[in-house]
């Protein structure tokens, strides 16, 4: 018995990487799979037939699965997407929103071509396949579905280099909160992941630092490490969990803080002054940095072996 037989997985981006990870460990947990891969090149450019090679491994280890090439960046490629689930295996119950490309530059270097290219595979990759299965779900009145969705520390910290991918991958994780709001009467839930894995999209900007990934380096961190959390999430054993963001790689597994207010005062005779702001701020101010100091203690790993 595995924790997902009878289930339709529909993976984006699963012809490598963490997606393929993904797909692998939910066929050996008996889902049934749909391996979506255009097979391009990191940055966007370019197919290739590499979702066929996944499902042929798939299948070697006697499980069930179909390719799809289409694009997640277009509208029309996330609704052949899942109607090549419902064409294969008559139903979809997970969605797993994983494709990614990146464009490093500096805002400086940017141009329009690699911040609108971003943003389409990731952002409108994530909406252009999760509406056709929202309203698969609603049409249906499906209960019990899943969706998992790909942030990153560089769209929810931030990281140099990265305004168009971090600006989509902060996008992505407004749009779960949403999601999981919409969605939560049909019983699906939608979480968010934070990976960190050495992949094609990281080895090359250790590579151009000079270091060199090698076959430990990849046991250590490879994207092995990010799939069991986001299957643990599909499964029956994570139905009430729902609008929460895991981050994970490398041996770790937690999870992360949202935006909340910290702290905050209120005045009910009228707009705030100068000088009432000179006195309150640097008390929110002291209230952030006192909440930042716990978070960073309580963040310390704790070791389970
Ligand atoms: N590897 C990391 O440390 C890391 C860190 C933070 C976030 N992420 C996110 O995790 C996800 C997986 O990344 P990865 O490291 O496995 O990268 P990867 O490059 O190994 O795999 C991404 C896959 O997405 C596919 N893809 C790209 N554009 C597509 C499109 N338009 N339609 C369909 N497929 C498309 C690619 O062909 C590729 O096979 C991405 O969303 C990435 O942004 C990864």
């Amino acid at each position: 018995m595995g924790r997902l037989d009878d289930k339709v997985a529909v993976i984006t981006g699963a012809g490598r990487g963490i997606g393929r990870e993904i797909a692998l460990l939910m066929a050996r947990e008996g889902a049934r799979i749909v391996v979506n891969d255009l097979g391009g090149n990191q940055d966007g450019t370019g197919t290739g037939m590499i979702a066929d090679d996944v499902v042929a491994e798939i299948r070697g280890m006697g499980g069930e699965a179909v390719s799809n090439m289409d694009s997640v960046a277009e509208v029309q490629g996330g609704e052949r997407l899942i109607a090549t689930a419902l064409e294969a295996f008559g139903a979809v119950d997970i969605l797993v929103n994983n494709a990614g490309i990146l464009r490093d530059r500096t805002i400086f270097n940017m141009e329009e071509a690699d911040w609108d290219a971003v943003q389409a595979v990731h952002l409108k990759g994530h909406y252009a396949c999760s509406r056709p299965f929202a309203r698969y779900i609603r049409e249906n009145n499906r209960t019990g579905c899943r969706i998992i969705n790909f942030s990153s520390v560089s769209g929810l910290i931030g990281n140099f280099g990265q305004a168009n991918y971090g600006a989509a991958k902060a996008g992505i994780a407004g749009f779960s909160r949403v999601l999981a709001l919409e969605l939560a009467k049909y019983g699906c839930t939608v979480n968010t992941i934070s990976p960190g894995a050495l992949t094609r999209m990281t080895i090359s900007l250790r590579e151009n630092r000079g270091e060199q990934v090698g076959d430990d380096d990849l046991e250590q961190g490879g994207p092995h490490h990010i799939a069991p959390i986001c299957v643990w999430l599909t499964t029956d054993a994570a139905a009430r969990i729902t609008s929460q963001i895991f981050h994970t790689g490398r041996g770790g597994i937690a999870i992360m803080q949202q935006p909340a207010i910290i702290k905050q005062f209120h005045k009910s005779s009228g707009v705030w002054t100068m000088a009432e702001l000179d006195r309150h701020v640097p008390q929110l101010m002291a209230a952030k940095k006192a909440h930042d100091e716990a978070v960073r203690q309580s963040s310390i790993p704790v070791n389970i072996d």
